[in-house]
């Protein structure tokens, strides 16, 4: 790919500076390429949830907010698939329940093909849920255990009152062999199939009234690691089979490495980088794109020892109260002053790469062609490859020396058990145990109201629940 901007590391402090990039950014687009952008399907702006929470015992006085999602701008183009990776806890399902409307969100608005559904009622709601769908996380807990698959399967039918051509049952043993299941299978319970069959059931159950849009909630990361590809190969051949658009939340960059047209990188309820798979891959910007990239298993053992890990110190700060400015500074090794008191705007880099950092790593020079090694600049020293070369602390000659905090970086080795390693709490981001803090919100009746609605739930119900 070639550059067409120049940034200088540290110039884009500068608001001017920002605004002058992206001018040129745009210009740089070609008619050609802008008539290539296929329609926006789902259009996000300024997205927030802020969940008020409670304090234990009698009177349960407000004790704070838990800013989930805080100011999300994205597209959903259609015919792709948006990856949405991020730490646990950093509001990759809060955002796709937002986006499925299964929670209502606190500011901002959600557009899907054209029409601002932010605001609309349950009843008026009721009719768009054909298009969007979820796919959740655990198909053990989304799956009620006493109905048959075919009452599974078929619910959306019911809920819907359609009446497909030959019946629900002949459209439900079609979609169960659609997703590699048998029409025998219509008359069993989840009980008798095996993880990655009931996610299949749980597929066969979203694309029921053929969605336009499936959101699908860390899809795999229940499974076993050898059932895991099979399941991404069946997404992705019903993407190509019916047009599919895809919303695919992962905390695991490698599986959203292979499903994703463009990832999303989350950092404490902001986007803090979105770019197309590939760029994303080769050039990360975001320091913390940078460091979760490292964290990514590489099957070459070859490789994998000739890589640097990087390992973030400290915990993820709460988001009931996050830093200022920009969110990522008490980790960053990289962080001078200015990351403290302004906070870096997500804007365009080269082509449709968007960063949110005042100093992107990356970054390429005027008349170089775009770096795809991952250097490291300290200031006063020559670029450093990062690759092979062992990085022990870099604050103490990092730019501008604004870090107060003591070393953020540390090499993969001895010490990594005390160090809060990106990928180690990436990987074991399963937990919703938040999610499900009914008591903490104000929103939970609701989300659980829309989800009774579609016959979905929000994660820790079991869906299709009969009433008690
Ligand atoms: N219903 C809720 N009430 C209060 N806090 C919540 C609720 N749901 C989620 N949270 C909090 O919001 C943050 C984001 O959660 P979540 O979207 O589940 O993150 P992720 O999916 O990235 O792991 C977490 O700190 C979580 O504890
Ligand atoms: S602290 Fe500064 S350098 Fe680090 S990610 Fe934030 S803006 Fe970028
Ligand atoms: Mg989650």
């Amino acid at each position: 790919m070639k550059v067409n901007t120049t940034v200088t590391e540290g110039a884009r402090a500068g608001e001017d500076v920002k605004a002058a990039e992206t001018a040129e950014t745009a210009g740089a687009q070609t008619a050609a390429e802008q008539a290539e952008r296929p329609e926006v399907l789902v259009r996000v702006r300024g997205l927030r949830k802020h969940f008020p929470v409670k304090s234990g015992g009698i009177g349960r006085r407000k004790a704070g907010t838990v800013k989930a999602v805080d100011g999300l701008d994205f597209d959903i183009r259609e015919g792709e698939t948006l990856g949405l990776v991020g730490e646990s806890g950093c509001g990759k399902s809060t955002t796709g329940r937002m986006v499925m409307r299964l929670l209502d969100p606190s500011a901002g608005t959600i557009e899907f093909a054209g029409r601002d559904v932010t605001k609309l009622s349950r009843g008026q709601l009721r009719p768009l849920r054909r298009d969007f769908q979820m796919i959740f996380q655990d198909p053990q807990s989304s799956l009620n255990p006493r109905h048959t698959v075919g009452t599974i399967v078929g619910a959306p039918y019911r809920l819907q009152k359609v009446n497909p051509e030959g019946g629900i049952k002949k459209a439900v043993q079609e979609l169960l062999e659609l997703v590699g299941l048998s029409p025998e299978h219509y008359n069993r319970y989840p009980h008798e199939f095996s993880g990655g069959q009931r996610q299949r059931i749980g597929i066969a159950r979203a694309l029921a009234l053929r969605p336009k849009l499936v959101v699908a909630d860390e899809p795999v990361s229940a499974l076993d690691v050898s059932i895991q590809a099979q399941v991404v190969n069946l997404l992705d051949d019903l993407q190509s089979e019916f047009g599919l658009t895809y919303l695919i939340i992962a905390h695991d960059l490698s599986v959203v490495r292979h499903t994703s047209d463009r990832v999303a990188v989350m950092y404490l309820g902001k986007i803090v980088e979105i770019a197309d798979r590939e760029d994303l891959y080769t050039s990360p910007r975001h320091p913390y794109t940078v460091a979760l990239m490292s964290a990514v298993p590489v099957p070459d053992p070859g490789r994998r020892e000739s890589r640097e890990r990087i390992l973030l110190k400290g915990d993820v700060p709460s988001p009931m109260d996050p830093p200022a400015a920009c969110r990522f500074h008490t980790r960053c090794w990289k962080a001078q002053d200015v990351c403290k008191t302004v906070e870096p705007p997500l804007a365009e880099l080269v082509g449709r790469h968007q960063v949110a950092c005042h100093f992107p790593e990356n970054t390429p020079t005027a008349g170089e062609p775009e770096a795809v090694e991952l250097v490291k600049r300290v200031s006063g020293e020559p670029p450093v490859p990062v690759t092979g070369v062992v990085r022990e602390d870099v604050d103490g000659g990092g730019a501008g020396g604004g870090a107060e905090e003591g070393p953020k970086l540390t090499k993969d080795g001895p010490g990594r058990a005390a160090t809060q390693d990106a990928s180690a709490d990436v990987s074991a981001a399963r937990d919703d145990s938040a999610t499900q803090d009914a008591s903490a919100t104000e929103d939970d009746s609701a989300t659980r109201a829309s989800a009774a609605d579609t016959g979905k739930t929000p994660p820790g119900d079991t869906p299709e629940s009969p009433a008690p």
